[in-house]
């Protein structure tokens, strides 16, 4: 239901961005590559409705990262990965200055954790599991550019759990230019099943508040 509703969504979000085209031809009309609220939520606190994450408080380097990722084809392109490929066609209308830009309009965007969702995860069990992340991750799941891994602290844990199962059944982390998906894809094996993956971000949320 939430994919057929998508798709005019995603209509009227191309058809403003043809006409976004249109206009910069003319001097001083606004550049219309800002829409990124439609999904990510009122001042890009995330959408959970639309699986569209938090964007609030993220690290420049990675989100940068990420939008060429996805603009490049690298995540965003399995056909299994339904949230990535919501997301993959938004990129790849974005120039350099887009992006340029969104990063600096994205700094503005005042960093409130997410409030959690998850249940029955076993927290525990989660700190145990979690071991195995801090080295790149830290301590505090705050992130680090060093390792290339961002901060996990405040993020949606639904969002979390989606990547982490992503990148488990092979649907983020497998394509060549992806090389950082494909190195935190190895760093799954852990997490054996789903009820790991509950409590690793069950712990995580935890974490940063
Ligand atoms: C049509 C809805 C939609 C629009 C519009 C949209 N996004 Fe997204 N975006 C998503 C979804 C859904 C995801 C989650 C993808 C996934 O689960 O892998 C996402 C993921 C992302 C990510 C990855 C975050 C992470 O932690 O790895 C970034 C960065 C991002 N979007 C930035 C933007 C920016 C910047 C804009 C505006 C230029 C934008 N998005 C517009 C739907 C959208
Ligand atoms: C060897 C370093 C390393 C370890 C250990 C590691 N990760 Fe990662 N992780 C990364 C990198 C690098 C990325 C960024 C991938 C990218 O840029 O696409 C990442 C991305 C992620 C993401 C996606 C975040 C987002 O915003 O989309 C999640 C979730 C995640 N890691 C969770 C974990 C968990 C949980 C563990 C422990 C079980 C873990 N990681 C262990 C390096 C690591």
């Amino acid at each position: 239901m939430l994919r057929k509703a998508l798709f005019p969504l995603l209509a009227i979000i191309a058809m403003a961005t043809v006409s976004a085209g249109s206009w910069a031809a003319e001097p001083h009309e606004p550049v219309n590559h800002r829409f990124c609220f439609t999904c990510h939520g009122t001042d890009g606190m995330g959408s959970e409705g639309i699986n569209g994450p938090r964007l609030a408080g993220m690290e420049p380097w990675y989100l940068k990262r990420q939008l060429e990722l996805f603009r490049a084809g690298g995540r965003g392109k399995h056909p299994d990965d339904y949230h990535g490929m919501e997301m993959q066609p938004m990129a790849v209308i974005l120039t350099d200055e887009n992006i340029a830009d969104i990063l600096e309009w994205a700094a503005t965007w005042e960093y409130v954790p997410a409030t959690p969702t998850l249940t029955g995860g076993n927290v525990q069990r989660g700190q145990q599991l979690y071991q195995a992340c801090a080295s790149c991750h830290g301590a505090n799941a705050e992130g680090s550019e060093a390792m290339n891994a961002p901060q996990l602290a405040g993020q949606n844990d639904w969002y979390l759990v989606t990547q982490l199962k992503n990148f488990k059944a092979g649907y983020r982390g497998v394509d060549p230019l992806d090389q950082y998906g494909a190195m935190m894809r190895t760093m799954t094996s852990g997490l054996t099943d789903d009820q790991a993956i509950v409590d690793v971000v069950s712990y995580i949320n935890t974490l940063g508040r």
